[in-house]
């Protein structure tokens, strides 16, 4: 158990985020909630409350710096500094030719890796100061390889999993702990609308069980499952032919 100890986590409205704040609950954090939506934190802090747990939430827009930052700044007033960050909170979106989809395209690099940037912004200089702390933000193993019709999604996952690799060695002597998390695919909303099979696909609380024991262990990289690490691993590997010829019924 970590009694006492405050755990915030972006993207706690739906998904990974939602079941990882219960997981987190029950192991004994505080947990301090974010998304846009009120309602489901709402609903979701009160849940968590229910079972005997302590929860705070604070509606906002990760891809606004000044709006994590506030947020980070009054769950802390109420909780007290962070332990554990996840930045968590990610879109999803084709990648389009014909246009090219500029507004998604920034829209998930907003989110998906300035959004986690903003977070650790917000954590960070208390974690330095206490010489303690652990930092996670939810990437992809869509961050190994650009998939055709994925390639905004896939880059802005590889930038987050690229900067916490630096951040995580340039922290390593400061006491804070920093965890890449890559899963496969997950049933959550994100993924209720994709036009192509899942393999090895999880169900979202599985993946919250799964995380939080990686957290516990302090892993530097999890990628899970390893079925699927070994897919996109290898696909980073075999030819263009190979892939389009496999995945052409998936993309425009
Ligand atoms: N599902 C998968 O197969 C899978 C696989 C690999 C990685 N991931 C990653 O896992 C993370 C969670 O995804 P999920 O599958 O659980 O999807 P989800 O159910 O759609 O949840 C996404 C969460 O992010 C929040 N969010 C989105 N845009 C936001 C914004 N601008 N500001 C604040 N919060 C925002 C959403 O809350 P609001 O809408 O309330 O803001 C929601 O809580 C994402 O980073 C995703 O890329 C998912």
């Amino acid at each position: 158990m970590v009694q006492s100890q405050v755990a915030i986590i972006t993207g706690a409205s739906s998904g990974i985020g939602w079941e990882l704040s219960k997981v987190l609950a029950q192991e004994g954090y505080q947990v301090g909630l974010i998304a846009r939506r009120r309602g489901s934190l709402g609903q979701l802090a009160e849940e968590i409350r229910s079972l005997g747990g302590r929860a705070e939430f604070q509606p906002a827009d990760v891809a606004s710096r000044g709006e994590v930052l506030e947020a980070i700044r009054r769950l802390s007033e109420r909780l007290g500094p962070a332990d554990l960050l996840v930045a968590n909170a990610g879109v999803g979106h084709e990648s389009l030719v014909d246009p090219l989809n500029v507004d998604q395209i920034e829209e998930m690099i907003r989110v998906n890796y300035l959004g986690a940037v903003y977070a650790i912004e917000a954590v960070l200089p208390e974690m330095l100061r206490r010489g303690r702390g652990h930092l996670a933000g939810v990437s992809s193993l869509a961050a190994y390889k650009g998939f055709p019709g994925q390639q905004g999604y896939c880059a802005s996952k590889a930038a987050l999993k690229t900067f916490l690799e630096g951040l995580r060695i340039q922290l390593r002597h400061r006491g804070i702990a920093v965890t890449t998390i890559c899963p496969g695919f997950v049933h959550t909303p994100m993924t209720a609308q994709h036009r192509f099979g899942m393999p090895f696909v999880m169900n979202a609380d599985e993946a919250a069980r799964r995380i939080a024991r990686a957290l516990r262990r302090r892993k530097k990289v999890f990628n899970f499952p390893w079925q699927t690490e070994r897919l996109a691993k290898f696909a980073y590997w075999i030819p263009d032919w190979i892939i389009a010829r496999t995945l052409r019924h998936t993309y425009r």
